[in-house]
């Protein structure tokens, strides 16, 4: 059967209070949604349709480019049932619909597949449920000689009812010929004056229609966000599931609750994270990578046998084989650093290029720059690119020696086997194997008596 995914998403999120409409709000990096949305792509629906409502162009807009995306919206928040309904006319009569929750981010795609396989023809609607040792505030799964027969919400549930441990997650799966008969007859005659979507269940049976159950590996599956203490828990749930599948492919992590992504990793063997490193965007990780603790790293694609100590930011930058990084290194984008090289601390690269076996040590700024192979760089060195207006680029070839609290004015060429003195502001190109000094002259003043305090 033709698969339909609607998620319901009208949801103010007052608990969070927030700017943000809840299902904005950032789990590992992305927005709620998100990670229903791309649960919803990976079971191969023709469409998805999210039910919208207040903040509703925020969500419209971050999601604009998404293929197969519709919105419905409800403008007033008169139950499940209701924002189902307002779908409706974007639904097919033909297929099935699965509902999801645009709050409810962790539910996997496994899961979801077992639930759809359930229904294989229009005669058959398919639950998730879940047994909770405390059911307060579900709705209940009321069965019959163990056969489904209606969910009870708690607000209209009797005392025996509440009894019930056996809860509705929301999420289920009916032929879209049958939400188009119902949903239109649901009435609000219940405690909260609501339409329920629940309500179809009993129509269900009433009609003679299978009702079939099926539960997730784990309860964090089905656990919904109202505020930010559970978008916490639910953070660490999903970071944890991410930590293990790292150290599954191989990874050393020493400590999974001090580690988080927020985006994709690959990596080769042996890869080590120290405490509390940060990973964002997409990265890769090559054999033998060490990464030491507090580092940030974001859209990097490191070679084997790199070590980035302590305190140390990357961001979009290739580093290369062996190389070293840090401790309390800044790689920004555009930094292409070969195999060999080393970087030490206080260093900040940006759109540059340091090739093999190049090094800068201690406190330097290579901004818009090369530096040709083996070439030392030394401590205080900056590559004055701006000049308020415009950038420049400075060429180092290989085997140049930078002496230290060098600055080297844009544009600027400096020859392989170049030198440069110590404390040196070099604006004119220095031809290959020259020294080049640019500094004050020393004089040594003889008798100099420092001035005294008064008394
Ligand atoms: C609902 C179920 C309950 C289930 C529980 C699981 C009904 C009547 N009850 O109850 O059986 O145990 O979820 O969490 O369905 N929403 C809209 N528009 C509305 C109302 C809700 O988009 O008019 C969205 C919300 O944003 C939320 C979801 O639907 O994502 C569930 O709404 P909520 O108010 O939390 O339903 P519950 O009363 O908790
Ligand atoms: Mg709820």
């Amino acid at each position: 059967m033709e698969l339909s995914v609607i998620i319901l998403a009208a949801g103010k999120g007052t608990r969070m209070k927030s700017v943000l409409p809840k299902v904005m709000q950032p789990l590992a990096g992305k927005p709620l949604l998100a990670h229903v949305l791309a649960t919803a792509q990976e079971l191969q629906s023709s469409r998805t349709i999210v039910v919208y409502g207040h903040g509703g162009e925020v969500v419209q807009k971050h999601f604009a480019n998404q293929d197969n995306l519709a919105w419905a919206l409800q403008a007033e928040q008169k139950g499940t049932g209701h924002a189902v309904q307002m779908a409706l006319s974007q639904l097919p009569e033909t297929g099935k619909s699965l509902i999801l929750y645009g709050d409810v981010p962790l539910t996997t795609p496994e899961t979801l597949q077992k639930l759809l396989d359930l229904v294989v023809d229009n005669q058959k609607i398919a639950l998730l449920t879940v047994n909770l040792a405390n059911p307060t505030g579900y709705g209940r799964i009321v069965r019959e000689a163990g056969l489904v027969q209606r969910i009870v919400e708690q607000k209209d549930a009797s005392e025996q009812e509440k009894q019930i441990t056996e809860v509705n997650t929301g999420i289920l799966c009916v032929p879209n010929c049958h939400l188009h008969q119902w949903l239109p007859t649901l009435k609000n005659n219940n405690a909260q004056g609501e339409y329920y979507l629940t309500d179809v269940i009993a129509l269900a049976v009433q009609q003679g229609l299978a009702v079939h159950t099926y539960q997730p590996q784990a309860a964090w599956e089905v656990e919904g966000i109202n505020d930010k203490l559970q978008l916490s828990t639910l953070e660490r749930v999903y970071q944890r599931l991410q930590a293990d599948n790292l150290m599954r492919a191989g990874a050393t992590i020493i400590d999974p609750a001090r580690f988080d992504m927020r985006g994709t990793a690959t990596i080769g063997m042996d890869v080590f994270f120290d405490a509390n490193v940060l990973l964002e965007g997409d990265n890769h990780f090559g054999n033998g990578v060490k990464v030491g603790t507090n580092c940030v790293i974001k859209n990097c694609k490191i070679a084997d046998g790199v070590e980035i100590r302590a305190n140390s930011v990357l961001e979009d930058a290739e580093i290369g084989q062996n190389a070293q990084i840090g401790p309390f290194a800044r790689i920004r984008p555009q930094s292409k650093i070969g195999a060999n090289v080393h970087i030490g601390n206080f260093v900040e690269t940006k759109n540059t290029i340091m090739a093999d076996g190049a090094k800068a040590n201690h406190l330097a700024y290579l901004g818009d720059s090369e530096v040709g192979e083996r070439s030392n760089i030394g401590a205080g060195t900056i590559t004055c690119n701006y000049d308020g207006a415009n950038k420049f680029k400075t060429i180092i070839g290989a085997d140049a020696f930078i002496g230290s609290n060098s600055s080297l004015i844009a544009p600027v060429v400096i020859g392989d086997g170049a030198t440069t003195g110590a404390g040196s502001a070099i604006s004119k190109d220095v031809p290959a194997n020259h020294l080049a000094v640019a500094r004050g002259i020393q004089r040594n003043i003889e008798g100099w008596n420092r001035p005294q305090k008064k008394k």
